[in-house]
């Protein structure tokens, strides 16, 4: 029986973890999976965290089980962050549950969508193949349109055009901030136009926000998410806490609902309950306890921000030096100036970008996306110029 399994291809992005960790090379570059790193190239756990952590470590006394929703402390304190501190449930129409991280989250979404008599997600791509992946595995038909001009800028009209396009009752996915791979996010005049024409066409939205705060700052970046809720009756949120808190591996995430009114929110939620309980039963715990006693805490959460507020500034350093070197062989870097967060696409070629792994040392995914957190004052010039030989026209 088992041994009729088809053989599956490891996970392109994951794979290249190993790629790398495998490469002796001493100035080898890694700028693969989506993980912040310092300028000495380091993902190092958070301050505010060690200081969670050590605070949980003293005052937990159980590990008793909580239930499918998880730590509803965890799922309440980051919601001022998300929907705005003024009215964070929008009237009580809006409540979540806590997931294994963003995937976790995502996944979790689309299962509601699918089980509520979804049947089509609309979705721009590139996107992050994960997307592509669960919709697949849930068995949606994913309808695409372009996300970008090839001028590194939001190809609105392909959005409109398929927002039109899109049936009353089908989904679709956007990206809340930090394009995830191409670093290319809607403005608030976009999504302005964005939010009235999802009403309008009676869309579900389900809305990924897994990098908040590493865009322009954690308000800038929950415009998007805000500005859709304001314009629709009900929506599904995914948001990862793995990024913006580093947590990267304890899968820190959480998803929530917002509904027509009170009674549909505590259905939905049911639902969700139970979608959890056949699939992983409850959350891990560990972290998302972490992130509670930070968000609990005004000195943890001040050192948290600041700690962000680095992270950002760093990226922003990167950005702005890439976009300085201007053309590198026929790769042109000045738009990734004015892209925001981890995540930038250079248009190689897939040979140029094996070319990289193999002659260079540089280690990015197969679409050409980079880690933009992987360049650091110290490689990024041997980055520019390799990009440059193996371009040139
Ligand atoms: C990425 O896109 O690199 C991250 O979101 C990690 C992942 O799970 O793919």
């Amino acid at each position: 029986m088992l041994s009729n399994l088809p053989q599956q291809p490891a996970d392109a992005l994951l794979a290249l973890i190993k790629l790398h960790n495998d490469d002796p090379r001493t100035d080898k570059i890694d700028l693969g999976v989506g993980v912040y790193r310092t300028g000495q190239g380091d993902t190092p756990v958070f301050g505010a965290i060690k200081a969670a952590e050590k605070k949980l470590l003293e005052t937990q006394n159980s590990k008793a089980y909580l239930g499918p929703e998880g730590d509803m402390g965890f799922v309440h304190a980051l919601m001022p962050y998300v929907f705005g501190k003024d009215d964070p449930t929008m009237g009580g129409r809006i409540e979540g549950m806590q997931a294994p991280g963003g995937t976790g989250a995502v996944r979790l979404a689309v299962a509601l969508a699918k089980k509520a008599g979804v049947q089509r997600v609309w979705m721009g791509v590139p996107s992050w193949p994960n997307h592509a992946q669960i919709f697949g595995d849930l068995g949606l038909e994913l309808k695409t349109f372009n996300h970008a001009t090839k001028a590194g800028r939001v190809d609105m009209d392909a959005l409109v055009t398929a927002l039109n396009l899109a049936e009353p009752g089908d989904a679709v996915l956007l990206h809340g901030c930090c394009h995830n791979p191409t670093g290319i996010d809607y403005t608030p005049e976009q999504w302005d136009q964005i939010a009235p024409l999802v009403a309008e066409k009676k869309l579900l939205p389900i809305l990924d926000l897994a990098y908040q705060g590493l865009g322009q700052g954690m308000e800038e970046d929950a415009y998007g998410v805000r500005r859709v809720l304001r314009e629709v009756p009900e929506a599904l949120i995914a948001y990862s806490c793995d990024k913006n808190f580093g947590m990267y591996r304890d899968r820190v995430g959480a998803i929530y609902v917002m509904a027509e009114d009170a009674a549909a929110l505590g259905r939905v939620l049911s639902n969700g309950h139970a979608l959890a309980r056949a699939a992983w039963s409850m959350p891990p715990d560990h972290g998302g306890a972490a992130v509670r006693l930070i968000l609990e805490d005004e000195a943890l959460t001040a050192m948290w921000l600041d700690e962000l507020d680095t992270m950002r500034t760093r990226m922003n350093q990167v950005r702005a030096r890439l976009a300085a070197a201007g053309t590198a062989g026929s790769v042109d870097f000045a738009a990734l100036g004015h892209q925001a967060g981890l995540f930038s696409i250079l248009p190689l070629s897939a040979d140029q970008i094996l070319k990289l792994r193999s002659d260079h040392g540089i280690y990015m995914a197969g679409s050409g996306r980079i880690n933009i957190a992987g360049l650091t004052m110290g490689n990024i010039d041997k980055f520019i110029a390799d990009v440059a030989a193996v371009s040139a026209p």
